[in-house]
């Protein structure tokens, strides 16, 4: 049996054609194009339709008409539970039953769904209950600006662009922890939605997605401080880590930090200073801190900004990552069902040998 590696770090679980980040940090392909080459020529949408068609055209189509049912105004956990819950509503059927066409259309469906979903509990999480009428969210040209009209009833062309950019930036990213769920749900024969539903929960955790929502009150008390010096030494010294830096693969500036930075500055980005003054000072600590290991400065920490831009609250950041990222988890879902092939690893067992029911704590007496 191969090694025990915790983390399952460096693991080759997959061969992919979708992407694959490269260790050396030079670039993000989306099936072999540079995302530099993608931001400001196409809209998400259209990168939607690379990831998953190999095709701009058509692309991820609009939401169909749908109601969802209790929104909490917490993103995630509404967009988890309504994309479980749409498997049943439309009756989606089990991947191991259906081809491959078949199952390219339910991803599109609750792709574009799953946006929705998102942009409607934005909207209760602002206090209105009402949706916005669809004439007004079908003015929208883009994805991102018709999510943006179905939240807020309105659209800056500023907003867009921030919005647009990030969920370019983020749609894929080869094996991460949500992808590989989303693999692990599919390679069982499960729905679309039960593999989307189940990304979404792994998504959610702060050391995957959630790490811009850490970002921005970190910024607001550097901020507030004046001593970005101070706030990070004291934070290395509790051992506890800065958000937005460090990366499982990369051991150089992520590309999309790069991509995004370039964003924040063009769009004036409020806080752009004070990130940039932090970033300074938290790659300079780092290096200090962990000399053999680099931690450079990840797509989370200036996603933070460029959606701070268009006023995304920082709760809502992991959901616009998922709205994001239903790209890359469409085409590995897609992906896996070709393979056909049930992921099953194993676990080397290290608990106590075999013992006596007695020896165990409790009272309970057998039956
Ligand atoms: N700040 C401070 N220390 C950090 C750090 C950070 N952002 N990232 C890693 N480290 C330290 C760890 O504490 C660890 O130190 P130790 O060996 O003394 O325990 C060492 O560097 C290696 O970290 P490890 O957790 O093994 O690396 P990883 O590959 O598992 O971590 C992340 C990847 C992203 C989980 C990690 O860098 C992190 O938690 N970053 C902050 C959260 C974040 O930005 N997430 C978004 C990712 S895109």
């Amino acid at each position: 049996m191969n090694a025990f590696k915790p983390g399952l770090e460096g693991v080759v679980a997959f061969e992919t054609e979708i992407a694959e980040p490269d260790r050396e940090g030079g670039a993000l392909r989306y099936r072999g194009v540079d995302i530099e080459e993608l931001v400001g020529r196409f809209h998400y949408e259209h990168v939607w339709g690379l990831l998953v068609d190999e095709s701009f055209e058509p692309g991820l189509p609009g939401p169909e008409p749908y109601e969802p049912r209790n929104l909490s105004g917490n993103a995630p956990s509404d967009l988890q539970a309504e994309t479980a819950h749409l498997s049943g509503v439309w009756g989606l059927r089990k991947l191991v039953d259906i081809d491959d066409g078949q199952a390219r259309d339910d991803l599109a469906r609750l792709s574009a769904e799953m946006m929705a979903i998102v942009a409607r509990s934005a909207r209760v999480a602002d206090g209105h209950s009402e949706p916005v009428p669809e004439e007004v969210v079908g003015q929208g040209e883009t994805a991102a600006e018709k999510f943006l009209l179905r939240w807020r009833g309105q659209a800056d062309p500023r907003h867009v662009q921030a919005v647009d950019t990030y969920w370019i930036c983020t749609a894929e990213h080869g094996l991460n922890a949500s992808t590989f769920t989303a693999r692990i749900v599919a390679s069982t024969g499960a729905d679309c939605g039960a593999a989307m539903s189940a990304a979404v929960g792994a998504l959610s955790g702060p050391l995957h997605g959630g790490a811009p929502a850490r970002v921005l009150p970190m910024l607001d008390e550097v901020a507030k401080r004046g001593d970005p010096e101070g706030y990070v030494s004291e934070l290395l010294a509790r051992h506890e880590r800065i958000m937005g830096f460090g990366h499982r693969v990369y051991r150089a500036e992520d590309p999309r930090a790069r991509l995004l930075r370039a964003t924040a500055k063009e769009l004036g980005a409020a806080r752009f200073e004070v990130a940039e003054e932090l970033e300074r000072v938290a790659l300079a600590a780092l290096k200090e801190y962990k000399p053999d290991r680099p931690l450079e400065t990840n797509v989370e920490f200036w996603s933070a900004v460029v959606l701070d831009v268009a006023g995304i609250p920082h709760e809502l950041t992991p959901a616009m990552f998922a709205c994001a990222r239903v790209a890359g988890w469409s085409a590995h879902i897609l992906e896996e069902k070709r393979t056909g092939r049930l992921i099953r690893p194993s676990a080397r067992y290290v608990g106590p040998g075999g013992r006596p029911a007695a020896a165990v704590g409790g009272e309970l007496v057998p039956s």
